[in-house]
């Protein structure tokens, strides 16, 4: 059972499709990405513990496969500690990444992994104080619960401060009117490091790091990756030691993303979804087995071959309006594009920076790919039917 069946969701379903397994698509609207291919779909509020709850006990999955953040996590835990079924990787990694909070106390503190330095605040004047107080300018503001850039701002001197408090209160997923401050980090680059723990051939789970994914982001939203980022062998080392201490304490089976920062040889941990990531959408084409692949497969308890086939890149479809039932023009000159391939999610309804589809490219180095995933993306027009 998915719990949210967006684009990330509809390819994990698919690579589960293909090794024999029945398939159960949630989601909070109807006609979602995964919906359109899953044996049986079903429309609830996954923050809403009873409906949760409900579901799970009509439907009685063997394994919950949490898709995104916003999730009653509290019942996920019940449900876990109770037997009812399996909670992919742990209920524990979903209620630790349900809020920024949960996540950088762990890795900050507990786990004492390099990050910017952060501070929490309950109001304008709490802000205000943290960023006095040490953290400094610039840094950036965003709500505690929030994902995509939501919500999220850079503050360059005190006159932003005000702005940011308001952006990230209406922007979060629950209006809970608290922030995370964060030092800006100038990094180099930032990569996601996807990290697989899966069963090797001796029956313990293992893990497995898949090739850097660089990436691009405006206002917090992903619009390019590419596979592989060159690195030098001290960062890789280092960003590969974070995402092993963190995946350990998560536990369970599946695939990560972890978010780092890299600049020269130093390497500070961001954030970790405990399922495939956005960035990660390259790796259906770079890769013999994509993320979705992976993921499906550690989750089945089989093995996993995370080595990289080829240099690809990815680039992402907004909407650039907003519409329901939209149909794409350019899809035959975006894929003239020497070896390019696309995903046109199938969301039934559009906004401007609603990602719709993805362009994908392969070539014999990053850069090409990388022109080549853009130019393709470039070409679909998303239009109204
Ligand atoms: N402290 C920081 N210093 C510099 N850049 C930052 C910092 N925090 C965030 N960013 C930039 O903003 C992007 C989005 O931040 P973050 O991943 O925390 O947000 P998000 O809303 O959880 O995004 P998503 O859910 O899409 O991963 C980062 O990938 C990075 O480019
Ligand atoms: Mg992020």
């Amino acid at each position: 059972m998915f719990l949210g069946s967006g684009e990330l969701g509809k390819e994990v379903i698919i690579a589960l499709q293909r090794l024999g397994v029945e398939t159960i698509a949630v989601d909070r609207y109807a006609n979602a990405p995964g919906h359109q291919v899953a044996h049986r779909s079903h429309v609830i509020d996954m923050t809403d513990s009873a409906a949760l709850r409900a579901l799970v006990e009509q439907e009685r999955p063997h394994l919950i496969v949490p898709e995104i953040e916003a999730i009653a996590t509290g019942a996920l835990v019940e449900i876990e500690r109770s037997g009812l079924c399996e909670v992919i990787p742990t209920a524990r990694a979903a209620q630790l990444t349900l809020n920024r909070e949960g996540i950088r106390h762990l890795a900050a503190e507990a786990l004492g992994l390099p990050t910017s330095p952060y501070c929490f605040a309950n109001s304008l004047a709490e802000l205000q104080a943290a960023i006095d107080g040490g953290i400094g300018y610039p840094c950036v503001v965003k709500p505690v619960m929030s994902s995509s850039g939501k919500g999220q701002s850079k503050l360059d001197s005190p006159a932003d401060v005000a702005s940011a408090w308001e952006v990230a209160a209406s922007g979060g997923r629950v209006d809970q009117g608290r922030v995370i401050v964060e030092g800006f980090v100038d990094f180099d680059y930032e990569i996601t490091l996807l990290t697989v723990r899966a069963l090797g051939a001796s029956g313990q789970v293992e893990t497995y790091f898949c090739e850097p994914i660089g990436h691009l982001q405006v206002k917090g939203d992903y619009v390019e990756s590419w596979q592989p980022q060159a690195m030098s062998p001290a960062a890789r080392a280092a960003a590969q030691a974070i995402a092993q201490k963190v995946t350990d304490n998560l536990g369970g089976r599946g695939i990560f993303g972890v978010e780092l920062f890299v600049k020269g040889d130093q390497v500070w941990f961001s954030e970790v979804s405990p399922r495939p990531h956005d960035t990660g959408m390259v790796t259906m084409c770079s890769q013999y087995q994509s993320e979705f692949e992976l993921h499906a497969r550690a989750i089945l308890g089989l093995p996993v071959d995370t080595r990289l086939r080829e240099a690809g890149a990815s680039a992402v479809i907004y909407g650039g309006m907003q519409a329901s039932g939209i149909a794409f023009d350019g899809v035959a000159e975006a894929l003239a594009v020497p070896r390019s391939d696309i995903r046109l999610f199938g969301k039934p309804e559009a906004f401007s920076r609603r990602r719709m589809g993805v362009a994908l490219a392969c070539a014999g180095a990053t850069d090409s790919a990388r022109d080549r995933a853009r130019l393709a993306a470039s070409r679909i027009r998303p239009v109204a039917a």
